[in-house]
């Protein structure tokens, strides 16, 4: 930890930490184009920030990270050449980081439609998670080739299917926690901060059904240029948020509820 991040580590308080930060890496392409460099410039730039924000998260005891790395609308909507740049980039990113998720007992895993992505990449991606499956620390997931409405789509279609396995909708408990159970990021808890670089204020179809609940806290830093230090600046203004989950503070005062009795009070 450099001295920034030392400093703000040490405002926080370990007990209240995120249990899960999801992050919406945006303004690579606007990080080049300033330095007058093309956009694939900013996403290569754009690694050594998810290198720094993986680590910090790791060191400091985040139990899981959810990084948006490529939406399902990036491949239709983007260049050829820019897509099959980001596709280099992450079979790169994960060749090379195996050693260091290990280093930092971190566990990888992925959520999106995969079998969309080219076979290469998919070999890539399956070896660094098989590689990274025995760690039992911070559980590192890549969002790719994910939409959000893509997700609660396959999830209708694997309700469905359990439903027809199970004799019908009638013989299942139909709650929040069975609709949890189907989407890609089941076992996992909610979010409770969400992170957007370079300034937009939009969740662009990420992990809609499960930010419900979540802080959002909105940077003007362009991913590039995010480091572990901000990240941590993103932790200290949610140990400030209120968190009321619908509920109400009993005398104006701050109400610090933590996630359990959140949880507790809503069922
Ligand atoms: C958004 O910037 C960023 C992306 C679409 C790609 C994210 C990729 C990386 C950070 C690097 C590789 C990732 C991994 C996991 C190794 P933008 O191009 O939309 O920026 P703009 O809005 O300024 O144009």
């Amino acid at each position: 930890m450099d001295r920034k991040e030392t400093d703000i580590y040490l405002r926080l308080d370990p007990a209240r930490l995120p249990q899960h930060i999801a992050i919406i890496m945006d303004g690579n392409g606007r990080w080049a184009r300033r330095r007058h460099m093309p956009r694939v410039a900013g996403h290569r730039a754009g690694v050594a920030a998810v290198r720094s924000t993986v680590e910090t998260a790791a060191r400091i005891g985040i139990p899981a990270l959810t990084l948006y790395a490529f939406s399902e609308e990036n491949w239709k909507k983007r260049p050829k050449s820019e897509v099959d740049f980001l596709m280099r980039l992450l079979c790169r990113y994960l060749k090379a980081e195996i050693k260091t998720l290990n280093e930092n007992n971190i566990r990888l895993k992925y959520i999106g439609r995969q079998h969309e992505l080219p076979e290469s990449v998919q070999r890539e991606m399956a070896e660094a998670s098989g590689a990274t499956s025995k760690n039992t620390g911070m559980l590192l997931t890549l969002a790719l080739n994910y939409s959000a409405r893509s997700e609660i789509v396959d999830a209708f279609r694997s309700l469905a299917e359990a439903a027809s396995r199970n004799g019908g909708l009638d013989h299942m408990q139909v709650d929040e926690q069975l609709i949890s159970d189907h989407l890609y990021t089941r076992g996992l808890p909610d979010p409770d901060l969400v992170i957007r670089t370079s300034g937009e204020m939009r969740l662009s179809n990420f992990l809609l059904w499960q930010l419900a609940y979540a802080e959002i806290y909105v940077t003007q830093t362009l991913w590039p240029d995010f480091r572990g230090a901000q990240l941590l600046e993103g932790i200290e203004e949610y140990q400030k948020r209120d968190r009321r989950y619908g509920g109400l503070a009993p005398d104006g005062q701050p109400q610090r509820t933590t996630r359990a009795h959140a949880e507790a009070k809503r069922r």
